[in-house]
């Protein structure tokens, strides 16, 4: 439902590797063409999380520049338009949301944390600003930021309840919708 709103086809879209299928489904749907940000994994097989340094314009430009399916086009000129972020991997990998939104504002202007494992984290002070968004926390400058979150995997009784938050600069929403699941 956020792809669908945001991306067209052509768009250049900054995808975590570790993604879940339905992310996979919004690039095929929309027709994107997907940059990935590559996470650790370490001798177990486990994957960790994404560099830091990955998350710089700089860094992603170079990705942009190495896409063969984005061959002879100026790196420099391509504003992505969105970047999906698994936050909470199933191995319970979190990032410091402010600290990516800060990094990348003014040039990615959407931000989408997929939070399907995290709708419980604005309620214990514990995450911190380890989720996208909550109560008395900074709204970005010039970013639109979502968070996914699967409701019916924490409260089960719910069925397959799920909820998009919303935060931009000027105001704030929170709106339910349904699941991706096909069952
Ligand atoms: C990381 C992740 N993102 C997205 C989804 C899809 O969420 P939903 O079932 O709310 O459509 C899942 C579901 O398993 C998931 O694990």
């Amino acid at each position: 439902m956020v792809w669908h709103h945001t991306v067209a086809p052509g768009d250049v879209v900054v995808v975590d590797r570790n993604c879940h299928k339905s992310i996979l489904h919004s690039i095929i749907m929309t027709g994107a063409v997907p940059v990935f940000l590559t996470p650790t994994r370490n001798h177990y097989g486990i994957i960790g999380p994404i560099p830091q340094s990955e998350f710089s314009p700089e860094a992603i430009e170079r990705k942009i520049a190495a896409n063969p399916l984005l061959a002879g086009v100026d790196a420099k000129k391509v504003k992505p338009r969105i970047l999906t972020l698994t936050q909470s991997t199933y191995d319970g990998v979190l990032y410091n949301t402010e600290t990516i939104k800060h990094a990348l504002d003014g040039y990615i202007d959407t931000l989408h944390f997929d939070e399907a494992w995290l709708p419980h984290a604005a309620f214990h002070k514990f995450y911190g600003s380890f989720h996208a968004m909550g109560k008395n926390r900074p709204r970005p400058k010039d970013q639109l930021v979502f968070a996914t979150q699967s409701t019916h995997k924490l409260l089960a009784g719910i069925s397959q309840a799920s909820q998009v938050l919303v935060q931009d600069a000027p105001s704030a929403s929170s709106t339910a919708t349904s699941s991706t699941r096909p069952t």
